[in-house]
């Protein structure tokens, strides 16, 4: 498949240096969890998802599965889908049936992975119209002309949210929100806060996962900034926090040691971390206001009966359907 949008593909260049420097410069480094995702670290990711320990992605599934009539009721048929983030477009299919989009518009960072999602997913179905764009949501504010963003649905599955700075959630929803206008909706999968122990254990497998996709972002860096980091010398270490609700990863440096990135030198002190992620939980209650503070309103929140996870549609706020 040809790809006219493949120039937008903001991982390359001067822009993702300044940002990756800056992170790994500053106080506490950091790089943004959007990192993670090359090739490796999205199979990673895959195999994240069906480990015993992370629940969230199995029961998202159900939960998109179990109610799938009385979303497409509630959203109603023949709309635009658009997408962000949408890697490997599973989560989408169990809509389809029920949902009969107009037009599905997968946007994802990583081209080639997208233009495969897409292509399977139109073997499946045929008929679905689908726009694949190859393009960061958290930078683009456009799509291209050929979509009809007016009254949209965004469909922001995974918790993926989550990684947002709860304030950064709140801008993200109102850019989302003047993309689709007062007749767009929003449907978004919100992992829930619960006991410590589930949370730390869905970072925690038993298997090594979640660990070797944290050290993997370090070898993508290497790709990226010509950098020399030793992934074998930095540990995993996920925890939850909290206060602040939200499930910490770090790269935890084993030495203390120097990090080449081209003419840099990096210096870590032994026990120093690398925040990788943040993965915030919500309350329904604590997503109600949040989404109230981007101008919308939260409809409808189908959970599980454990009450784990969330999918919840979101209006311009004062218009009720
Ligand atoms: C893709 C951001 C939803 O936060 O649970 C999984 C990423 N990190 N295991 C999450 C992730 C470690 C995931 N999100």
């Amino acid at each position: 498949m040809n790809h006219p949008q493949a120039a937008t593909d903001d991982r390359s260049g001067e822009r993702v240096y300044r940002e990756l420097m800056a992170g790994l410069q500053s106080g506490q480094k950091t790089i943004n969890p959007k990192y993670f995702y090359d090739e490796a670290g999205s199979a990673l990711f895959d195999q994240i998802t069906s480990l015993p320990e992370y629940y969230p992605t199995r029961t998202e599934t159900a939960i998109l599965k179990n109610h799938a009539e009385t979303i497409a009721m509630r959203v109603g048929r023949q709309r635009v889908v658009i997408e962000p983030g949408a890697g490997s477009c599973e989560k989408f299919r169990h809509l389809i049936p029920a949902l009969q989009p107009s037009c599905y518009v997968p946007v994802d960072i990583s081209t080639d992975y997208l233009a495969e999602a897409a292509a399977g997913l139109n073997e499946s179905f045929p008929e679905l119209q689908v726009e694949p764009v190859a393009a960061d949501f958290s930078r683009t504010i456009s799509l291209p002309g050929s979509v009809d963003c007016e009254a949209a649905v965004i469909f922001y599955p995974g918790s993926t949210i989550g990684n947002f700075e709860p304030a950064d959630a709140v801008t993200f929803l109102q850019r989302m929100r003047t993309l689709v206008g007062s007749q767009g909706l929003i449907l978004v999968g919100v992992d829930l806060h619960k006991d410590s122990a589930v949370l730390t254990a869905a970072y925690n497998d038993v298997a090594g996962v979640t660990a070797a996709f944290n050290r993997n972002i370090l070898l993508h860096l290497n790709r990226l900034l010509g950098a020399d980091f030793k992934p074998n010398l930095f540990q995993h270490h996920a925890f939850y926090n909290e206060q602040k609700r939200r499930i910490e990863m770090h790269l935890v440096s084993d030495v203390k040691q120097i990090v080449n990135c081209g003419d840099v030198s990096l210096q870590f002190a032994k026990g120093e971390t690398i925040h990788t992620e943040n993965s915030y939980k919500y309350s329904l209650q604590d997503f109600s206001s949040l989404v109230e503070k981007a101008g919308l309103k939260l409809e409808q929140s189908w959970t599980d009966r454990k009450n784990l996870f969330s999918v919840n549609l979101l209006s311009a706020a004062g218009c009720h359907r």
